[in-house]
């Protein structure tokens, strides 16, 4: 059965990025569409193409959402129109990068906070009514993995993906008796041109990027399932969230400012190989290894209540050895970190394995 059938949702920021391909996706699904961004004109030859591949209908509404209440004003003409919105993404926003203190505008991240903050919290607040009302509806946020570690150099911009994955938190308890839900999704760096629009050009965060089709998928499956949040992406984006939680933070900011820092030169690379890059290498090593060990243990404990004498020991021994690379792992970085992140992976599988197993013999 088609279940988006009649259905319709409405993005923001369609017109390019992860919102372009959540759009695709919604519409090779049957959805209708309301495009929401300033390049009108993109959205429009969108809207045409959407209406000739899927035969579905694509409403256009080129709006500057950094304006005051352009979000209301996005609201009144969705119902001039007559439609009902079964699924609000907020996906557009922006970033601005460079140092608090003296090196971005305040004119910028005025707007920033207006788009990435007041106008996911206004739209939200004017179709969720709506939703609940009718005890209907689904709501995707774009927060981001800086939602929850810092993010020096882009500090005003991870505020903001803080306020929305809180914001988001707080109100999937506040829906849990409807049936409306409301996910967060966290993405690591992504091949949009997000950052080149920040003004962060030549970081080494643009290093290893996300495909932006791979995240939209992984946000697609999570809202249709109703999940609370999904970070995108294999074991590393989920072991920076993880690391997030448990290590200190001091670590995970200079972790941060290190990846979002322009690359060196060629002739700098060699220096740089020195001591900068090992203090945070270090940093990185450190906080990957307290994430595995806290990831580990949660596993080993499950595994351990269920286990042998002689397995008993052997999680132990596995544990302490874990414990004491996290604590030495300065000593081979990045390499160490990897190392433990995969051991701690296999604990994890094998700690379900037993849980699985335990449940398994309490139901027969
Ligand atoms: N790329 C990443 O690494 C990354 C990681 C985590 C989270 N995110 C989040 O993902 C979302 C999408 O970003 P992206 O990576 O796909 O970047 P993108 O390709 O630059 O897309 C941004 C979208 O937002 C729209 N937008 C920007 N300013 C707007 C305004 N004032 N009013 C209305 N629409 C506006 C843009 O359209 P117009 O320019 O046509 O207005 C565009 O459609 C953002 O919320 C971002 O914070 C991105």
């Amino acid at each position: 059965m088609n279940t988006s059938a009649g259905k319709t949702a409405l993005i923001t920021g369609a017109s390019s990025g992860i919102g372009l391909e959540l759009a695709k996706l919604f519409a090779k699904d049957g959805y209708n569409l309301v495009l929401v961004a300033r390049s009108d004109d993109k959205l429009q030859q969108l809207a045409n193409r959407f209406n000739d591949d899927y035969g579905i209908e694509t409403t256009v509404i080129g709006k500057d959402l950094s304006e005051e209440d352009a979000a209301q004003d996005v609201y009144n003409q969705v119902r001039e129109k007559g439609l009902t919105i079964n699924v609000l993404v907020n996906d557009a926003g922006v970033g601005a990068y460079g140092k608090f203190a003296n090196e971005t505008e305040w004119e910028r991240e005025k707007a920033l906070i207006h788009l990435n903050v007041l106008a996911t919290t206004q739209m939200t607040k004017l179709f969720l009514k709506e939703m609940v009302e009718r005890n209907e509806g689904k709501i995707l946020n774009l927060a981001s993995l800086v939602s929850v570690t810092p993010f020096p150099l882009m500090a005003v911009y991870a505020a903001t993906k803080a306020y929305v994955y809180n914001f988001t938190q707080s109100l999937i308890n506040e829906l849990k008796d409807t049936k409306v839900t409301v996910t967060a999704l966290l993405p690591n760096a992504t091949n949009t041109d997000f950052f080149n629009k920040a003004g962060a050009t030549n970081i080494r965060a643009t290093d290893q990027v996300d495909d932006p089709a791979m995240v939209a998928k992984d946000g697609y499956k999570a809202l249709m399932a109703g999940e609370s949040k999904v970070v995108p992406g294999g074991l590393v984006n989920k072991m920076y969230e993880v690391m997030a939680y448990v290590a200190p933070q001091e670590a995970v900011a200079a972790m941060m400012r290190y990846n979002n820092e322009p690359k060196a030169e060629p002739k700098e690379q060699k220096k740089e190989e020195g001591s900068d890059k090992a203090a945070n290498s270090s940093a990185l090593a450190w906080g990957l290894g307290i994430a595995a060990v806290a990831v580990a243990g949660v596993a080993l404990a499950v595994a351990y209540s269920n286990s042998s004498v002689v397995d008993k020991w052997r999680y132990k021994y596995k544990l302490g050895k874990l414990k004491w690379k996290a604590s030495r792992g300065y000593a081979h970085a990045s390499d160490e970190a990897v190392d433990l992140v995969s051991e701690a992976s296999k604990a994890v599988s094998n700690g379900l394995d037993n849980l699985r197993q335990t449940v398994a013999r309490a139901v027969n």
